[in-house]
């Protein structure tokens, strides 16, 4: 920061225009995420040469919705690069219960922050920000649209687990429809080679269409849908459970009916792969019995740990800083 920022000011829209944010998956290249997942493995095994390369620098987080992983993942993140952090945790904790919108609030943040992370549970409100923000945005969850940062941690724990981004045949189960983490990953994925998926859902709860046409169909992507996940663990490499999220149901009765379609037990297990792991990425419910957890295959909480890292990396890259 430094200065005091104008909210407009002629010499600052140019960089403005250059300036990079993460609202999608997709605003990275393969190229420039393989490289954040390098500078994330990085980090992991050196984290003192991170540790002042953010010094002065502040982070926002302003999360409209709750989260435990992602808010406290990204201040753990710039806390280790040497940065500060502030925020709030609610929107009922900020002036948007006075009815201040999204634009506005970004350009109070701007004076306030180098960078900012935003959940928000309308879609497309990340972007929103970016457009009237004097500091890079990330979007840290938008309703049921994307989820970049958990996409990066995905991509993370998938890489470091089995050593490759390609050939993989990944089982997605649960809430394929609302589960923003699930179309960020299927957006991300299939940039790779020879990525297969089965999509395991009830009925109600599939990909919706867009993913299905628009992403798997148009781009020649093998996958099947099916509704029994017993059917689908022999095949997969990765099987990435999600949470049926009540939150995101206007019908509390159908949220009940469909809560418990899926449930991951050490007696499912034996029908995976010996190398097969499992991610969520989390909170988890009632989808994944905590028996499994002392299964070796079990990678979820491994997985959060990965969120800290490639968070780093990210703020890093988005503040345009690297260790001397
Ligand atoms: N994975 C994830 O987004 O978790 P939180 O909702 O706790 O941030």
């Amino acid at each position: 920061m430094g200065k005091i920022k104008p909210l407009i000011a002629i010499d600052t829209n140019v960089k403005e225009a250059f300036m990079r944010h993460l609202l999608n998956p997709l605003d990275f290249s393969v190229e420039e995420i393989d490289d954040l997942l390098r500078i994330a493995g990085d980090i992991e095994r050196n984290p003192s040469k991170y540790a002042h390369v953010c010094d002065g620098k502040k982070l926002a987080t302003c999360f409209y919705e709750p989260s435990t992983r992602t808010r406290l993942s990204f201040e753990s993140a710039m806390l280790g690069l040497g940065g500060s952090v502030l925020g709030f945790a609610s929107a009922d904790s900020s002036s948007a219960s006075k009815g201040e919108s999204v634009a506005d609030t970004i350009r109070i943040i701007s004076c306030y922050a180098d960078i900012c992370a935003m959940r928000h549970p309308k879609e497309g409100a990340a972007t929103v920000a970016a457009m009237h923000s004097g500091i890079p945005v990330i979007n840290a969850g938008d309703g049921g649209h994307q989820h970049p940062t958990q996409t990066l941690t995905d991509l993370l724990t998938i890489y470091s687990l089995k050593g490759r981004l390609n050939d993989l045949t990944i089982g997605l189960c649960g809430d394929l429809k609302f589960g923003r983490t699930v179309h960020s990953l299927i957006n991300a994925m299939v940039r790779y080679p020879n990525i297969r998926f089965i999509l395991i859902s009830p009925p109600e709860l599939q990909v919706p269409e867009y993913i299905r046409e628009d992403v798997l169909k148009a781009k020649n992507i093998e996958f099947k849908e099916l509704g029994n996940l017993d059917e689908a663990l022999p095949d997969l490499d990765i099987l990435y459970m999600t949470r049926v999220q009540r939150e995101r149901f206007f019908n509390e009765e159908d949220y009940i009916r469909l809560k418990d379609c899926y449930i991951l037990t050490p007696k499912k297990m034996k029908l995976a792969r010996p190398d097969m792991f499992v991610l969520h990425p989390l909170p988890r419910v009632n989808e994944i019995s905590v028996e499994v957890d002392k299964d070796p295959r079990a990678a979820y909480f491994k997985q959060a740990q990965y969120g800290v890292y490639v968070r780093m990396a990210l703020i890093m890259k988005l503040l345009e800083v690297s260790p001397c």
